[in-house]
């Protein structure tokens, strides 16, 4: 039986209600990406207040790989209930803080000893890795890359790339963060091809250093092993390994911002596991606490102890409740080898976007690693405009059919998937044939468009 169920027109009235109140009460820079209020959701599936049922290929932008509700989950969370919610770890202590930061100690890349810190997001603890590298070398300076997400507030904003709906108006950001092109082999900020190339923009790390910024005054190089927000770019197998040799010969660390791209999305627990590579520092969130807000640093244990007592911390930070989720999220990992899964089902979209590609020149590029997977829109396969109208058209057709998608990309023109690992194959491939219907009247309306006479 089919998952997606629509009683109502899309908004139905309660959630056009709820829109309206919210456009009263809550400022407009906090975007939506559809009008739908939701009343419930579990594993891959969301009702609204109308009780229309859609598939999530969206999971709170990337947070729910466990999918919504999972029972493991929730009875850690209950038990948690039952005991305490918050003390506040710098004032007393609690066990799971310290066993989730053993596991990830022993998970993260890397066969050296390592310390995890915890804070509440993605955004806090870049901004704490930020910290560390800079307490740990005594240097001021941040390499981060165009088209990078950070988050959004200020040191994480400064390192982030996009400049609409992002930075524009906020200036100044904090400083000593410099930008450098990532390896986005679709538009090479060079015009060179992987690999004839020999991984110019890699290299090009040296280069920075005696024209930019000098390397005594970089603490790090920061980057995102798989694009989150900048359009799930996946530069090729060794991009990284170049980029850290460059790093190590000058004392430079190396963060991975694995927000979006860890806790299993690419087929591993880190996509920095995918390309071989061994952070100093991994930054950890959304996905991690299964729904919950939880964030980590984990790293070198050197890095992580320059720092002195006090210099960091949160008053939330590490929330009993949350590293409960967290430590059945990885459970989940471990017993249903959701790496795996998340392997299989991106096998399963690239077969389909690859057709897709091949029948509507809309569709420039089809890219991803496990499940973090990605099609960019395009004017034309040759000269690879941007299409960012055609790609909210498609996200909009999208969840008015039932399938909540959304979009990324420096240009607005990715439709990205990240849907809960636990989707079955049945409702990927429901998922599927609605994004497949929006596609192809996106690119009959072009056509009929290019066909009208002037
Ligand atoms: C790679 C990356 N880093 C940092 C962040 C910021 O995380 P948060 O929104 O939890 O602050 C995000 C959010 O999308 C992200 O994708």
């Amino acid at each position: 039986m089919a998952t997606i169920q629509l009683r109502t027109q899309i908004p139905g009235p309660k959630s056009s209600a709820l829109s309206r109140r919210r456009a009263a009460a809550v400022p407009r820079g906090l975007s939506q990406a559809t009008p739908i209020y939701v009343a419930k959701a579990e594993g891959a599936v969301l009702e609204d207040v109308d009780g229309n049922r859609y598939l999530d290929f969206a999971g709170g932008i990337g947070c729910l790989n466990t999918g919504h509700r999972a029972p493991g989950v929730l009875s850690a969370i209950r038990k948690q209930l039952d005991k305490f919610l918050h003390v506040c770890v710098q004032v007393t202590g609690y066990e799971s803080y310290v066993r989730l930061a053993e596991r990830l100690n022993q998970l993260t890349p890397g066969n050296f000893p390592k310390k995890t810190l915890f804070v509440n997001s993605g955004a806090e603890a870049v901004e704490n890795a930020v910290k560390i590298a800079r307490a740990a070398t005594g240097r001021p300076g941040i390499i981060a890359f165009e088209d990078a997400f950070h988050g959004r507030t200020m040191l994480a904003l400064s390192l982030t790339s996009k400049t609409h709906p992002y930075k524009a108006g906020f200036q100044p950001f904090p400083g000593e963060v410099y930008r450098i092109p990532y390896a986005y082999c679709y538009r090479c900020s060079y015009s060179l091809k992987y690999p004839s190339c020999d991984l110019y923009c890699a290299r090009h790390l040296e280069d920075t250093f005696k024209r930019v910024v000098a390397h005594e005054a970089v603490a790090a190089v920061i980057a995102e092993p798989v694009l989150g927000e900048g359009g799930f770019v996946t530069p090729p197998q060794d991009f990284f390994r170049t980029l850290i040799e460059i790093c190590r010969k000058y004392g430079v660390l190396f963060i991975a911002d694995e927000v979006q791209s860890g806790f299993g999305r690419t087929g591993a627990l880190f996509a920095s596991e995918r390309y071989g590579i061994e952070p100093d520092l991994i930054v950890t969130a959304k996905s991690i606490g299964g729904g919950l807000p939880l964030a980590a640093i984990t790293g070198r244990r050197e890095l992580m102890d320059a720092p002195g007592p006090g210099g960091l911390g949160g008053t939330f930070a590490g929330n009993p409740v949350a590293c409960e989720a967290a430590l059945a999220v990885l459970d989940m990992f471990e017993q249903e080898d959701l790496n795996a899964r998340a392997t299989a089902l991106g096998a399963r979209f690239q077969k389909r976007a690859r057709a897709w590609q091949i029948r509507w020149p809309m569709i420039g590029d089809v890219r991803g690693l496990g499940a973090m997977q990605a099609i960019e829109l395009v004017q034309s396969q040759d000269k690879r405009e941007p299409a960012p109208e055609e790609t909210s058209q498609i996200t909009q057709s999208c969840y008015e059919h039932g399938l909540i998608t959304i979009s990324a990309g420096s240009y607005g023109n990715v439709i990205r998937l990240l849907m809960p690992l636990t989707i079955s194959d049945a409702q990927l491939d429901e998922g599927l044939d609605v994004l497949e219907d929006a596609l192809k009247a996106a690119h009959e309306r072009k056509h009929e468009a290019s066909a009208q006479p002037v």
